[in-house]
């Protein structure tokens, strides 16, 4: 795991821009797996900013969305496809033929659309570059503790936790979905490179659970640890129950100046 630590939340939106705008522009066809909640909102600021100051094209790219809740209509406010549009689709040049949400209805086989998902991602030729946030509870995506770490895209009915956590995105006369289809881990562990963001104290202990705990279901983010290429990006307070930070601060000047000499990105 390649962790680096940032002085604050907008410096860790900053550079997870960067690698985001580099890997699309070091590939004819970027494959881009993306990630909805408060964290990545700063993220995708850049990212619109980049589009409109220095010409980032997004024509090229496709993207899936790690999850998406069940039976939810695209233009709900509360639903994942509005989040995309609202933060980033429809502030580039991206075609959105081209972008992909884990979608399912009541009446649909919830197995058959998980089936579905997987089978798009690999036509598309995988995902290069999956974004993660990380639950306080350690999830990735709506993968939630217990969930096994060799699941692939299916339905996930979420832990009171997290139903408490994202109450603060629903007014009190909306209803909130408890069933959403989510990627699973295998799935994330698939994709070439994955770039968790954490911000703020609340998120603290399930840094430290991922980066330094067992490899566990009880924290989904643990199995980022058998990853080959996975960048944890901090800021101080998301950072701040680990014990070697001293540690990750020069091995990111050491990687620092690999990535200078050789590019981000390696395997493609
Ligand atoms: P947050 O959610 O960015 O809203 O904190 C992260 C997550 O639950 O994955």
């Amino acid at each position: 795991m390649q962790i680096i630590i940032f002085d604050d939340a907008q410096q860790v939106a900053e550079n997870a821009a960067h690698w985001v705008s580099e890997l699309i522009k070091s590939k004819d066809a970027p494959v881009l797996g993306l990630a909805t909640g408060s964290t990545p909102i700063s993220l995708y600021k850049q990212l619109v900013a980049k589009h409109q100051r220095d010409q980032l094209s997004f024509a090229n790219t496709t993207t899936f969305n790690l999850d998406e809740y069940q039976n939810i209509d695209a233009e709900n406010s509360q639903s994942y496809r509005y989040f995309m549009n609202d933060n980033l689709f429809d502030h580039v040049d991206i075609d959105k033929s081209k972008t992909y949400l884990p979608t399912c209805t009541q009446s649909e086989n919830p197995r058959e659309q998980g089936l579905a998902y997987e089978s798009k991602i690999k036509h598309a030729g995988g995902i290069d570059l999956q974004i993660l946030g990380i639950g306080a509870n350690g999830h990735i995506g709506f993968n939630e503790p217990t969930s096994s770490l060799a699941s692939r895209t299916r339905i996930k009915t979420l832990t009171q936790q997290t139903l408490t956590d994202n109450s603060r995105l629903f007014k009190a006369d909306e209803p909130q979905p408890t069933l959403a289809m989510t990627m699973g881990i295998a799935t994330i562990l698939d994709a070439r490179y994955v770039l968790l963001m954490a911000t703020g104290k609340g998120k603290a202990s399930a840094v430290k659970d991922m980066i330094t705990g067992p490899l566990s279901a009880m924290c989904p983010a643990s199995a980022l640890q058998i990853h080959e290429n996975a960048i944890v990006l901090l800021d101080k307070e998301a950072a701040s129950e680990l014990d070697d930070q001293a540690y990750y601060l020069w091995a990111d000047k050491e990687n620092r100046k690999v990535n200078q000499a050789f590019g981000l990105f390696h395997n493609f």
